[in-house]
């Protein structure tokens, strides 16, 4: 299992969580970016996130929890491993060609509300599917146990290579439905960065 850890709980010991992230085995750090329009809350200031590109040493895994195309185009400056936007703000093929067109990975996420067939038409052009199992904005939320089934139908009828990922509540207990769901990659916050000893927390996950 790909642990990708979020330092969003974090926030206002983010530079120290970024290298707490570097020394740990996770596979990506995974930034959260919130516009205050898609969801409440507002931050990282592309700035600010510049600055942790420049200390990270780990793939960055960006989410996107925005609702305009401009704001995608502008994060896509990060040039990070994987850039996610959600399947809720798109309407066409647009950001999925043009992320791709800069050479990045192209994930879409979906909240847990809305049903999976706005995803299948994309599911041959993505490289992943960011499945959340929390209402999207916060860290330290529970995960909803409906998202299992959603991602079982997804794999059905996904191409074998298109990553699967979950975000939302993922613990040492929840982790077991993300495992029997079939996903590929958990992106867990609060349950690593509680902890002083981050590798104790992603040895549980794996
Ligand atoms: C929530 C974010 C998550 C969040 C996960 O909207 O997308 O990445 O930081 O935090 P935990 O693991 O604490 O639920
Ligand atoms: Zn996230």
């Amino acid at each position: 299992m790909k642990v990708s850890v979020s330092v969003l709980s974090v926030y206002d010991r983010l530079i120290n969580a970024v290298k707490k992230v570097n020394e740990s085995t996770a596979d990506f750090l995974h930034i959260d970016v919130m516009d205050g329009k898609f969801v409440f809350d507002k931050k990282f200031p592309i700035e600010v996130l510049k600055d942790v590109k420049l200390v990270s040493t780990k793939p960055l895994d960006v989410h996107l929890m925005v609702d305009d195309y401009d704001t995608v185009k502008k994060y896509a400056q990060l040039m990070p491993e994987y850039l996610t936007f959600h399947v809720e703000i798109i309407k066409d093929y647009e950001l999925i060609d043009y992320v791709k067109s800069l050479g990045i990975k192209v994930g879409l996420a979906i909240n847990p509300e809305t049903d999976i067939s706005k995803l299948t038409k994309y599911l041959n052009d993505i490289d992943l599917v960011l499945f959340m199992s929390v209402t999207p904005g916060l860290g330290g939320q529970s995960f909803k146990e409906d998202v299992v089934e959603k991602i079982k139908s997804i794999k059905k009828i996904a191409p074998s290579d298109l990553m699967i990922s979950i975000d939302g509540g993922v613990n040492d207990k929840t982790i077991e439905l993300c495992k029997y769901a079939g996903c590929d990659m958990v992106v867990s916050g609060s349950f690593v960065t509680n902890s002083d000893n981050y590798n104790k927390q992603i040895n549980k996950l794996r």
